[in-house]
């Protein structure tokens, strides 16, 4: 396809190509434009790792940046997301990288046969982070080279987690086992297909992968926010290191981050041996780079063919 907006939309194998097309870039690997292309980026909610990391990739693949300012651009006088893409496309740019906060947001866009331009999906409210998704496979692939068998824990905010939602969609069509831990209000049932839910502690010495989420307080109501005490949180639902000395010696703690310290995980253990969290990150950049030259190569604007191995 010439977008990106949701892993599901992908056959296993393709996947399996995306990470090794990843892997590729890790080492070196570069790949030709056969003319100039350009690529607007679009955050309309904060980012850190995602646009730095699209705008890395975008920079190592030769692409010209057209970084939006979201924050002083016309959606604020009311125009829709649909006609900025639009507009966009009107002014030249062949792919738009968007993070929104409504879900679903790309859906309509991509159904509009006035839309030619590529949609690249960086994030849309508590649906879907595919390209989190993507670097995190090639995070477990590294560790592990496959996904079958292997137990994954998802941990803490679930049901405002697109991150959670993307993984455990993914991993389960990858053969993972995928167990889910966290405040019971915010456990989703639609988790049910993918996996079990079960206390962190009952969980906690099988696990392949200890994937800790997010406490997002800016998705919960003010209530919730004033009656969420960290502490609390963090004795009952975080990796400490009484926890941790009860993990497999094998096994990896992931994080997409921002990561709260002292919250979601002891912040003595963000950076430990078994942590793959800033690995995560670097591998965002060639996840990156792999998602839009799969883009580039559909749309025939690369001199190469790519080959996956
Ligand atoms: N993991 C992630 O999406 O981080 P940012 O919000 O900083 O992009």
């Amino acid at each position: 396809s010439d977008n990106f907006v949701n892993l599901s939309d992908f056959y296993e194998k393709q996947i399996l190509d995306l990470i090794k097309l990843s892997e590729k870039f890790k080492q070196g690997y570069q790949v030709y434009l056969k003319e100039p292309v350009y690529v607007a980026n679009l955050f309309f909610e904060n980012s850190t790792r995602t646009h730095t990391s699209f705008y890395m990739a975008e920079s190592r693949l030769g692409l010209k940046i057209v970084d939006i300012n979201t924050s002083t651009s016309s959606v604020k006088k009311g125009e829709s997301l649909s006609d900025t893409v639009k507009t966009l496309q009107a002014l030249g740019t062949s792919i738009e990288v968007i993070r929104h906060k409504t879900t679903g947001w790309y859906s309509s866009i991509i159904k509009d046969s006035n839309v030619k331009t590529s949609i690249v999906n960086a994030g849309d409210g508590a649906g879907q982070h595919p390209s989190q998704s993507l670097l995190d496979l090639m995070t477990i692939y590294e560790e592990f080279g496959t996904f079958k068998g292997l137990n994954v824990g998802i941990i803490g905010d679930l049901s405002h987690s697109r991150v959670a939602k993307s993984d455990a969609q993914i991993l389960h069509k990858l053969g993972a086992n995928l167990y889910f831990s966290g405040p019971r209000e915010w456990y989703d049932s639609e988790f049910d297909l993918y996996g079990k839910y079960d206390s962190f502690d009952n969980i906690i010495d099988k696990l392949d992968i200890t994937m800790l989420l997010r406490v997002q307080l800016e998705r919960l109501n003010e209530d919730s926010v004033n009656q969420f005490k960290a502490n609390e949180y963090h004795e009952r639902f975080g990796l400490n290191t009484n926890r941790m000395n009860r993990m497999k010696p094998s096994s990896i703690i992931m994080h997409p981050a921002p990561v709260n310290r002292g919250v979601e995980i002891d912040s003595s253990l963000v950076e430990c041996s078994q942590s793959r969290i800033f690995k995560q990150m670097e591998n965002g950049v060639f996840a990156r780079m792999a998602i839009l030259a799969n883009i580039l190569k559909n749309k025939k604007l690369l001199f190469e063919e790519i080959t996956y191995e």
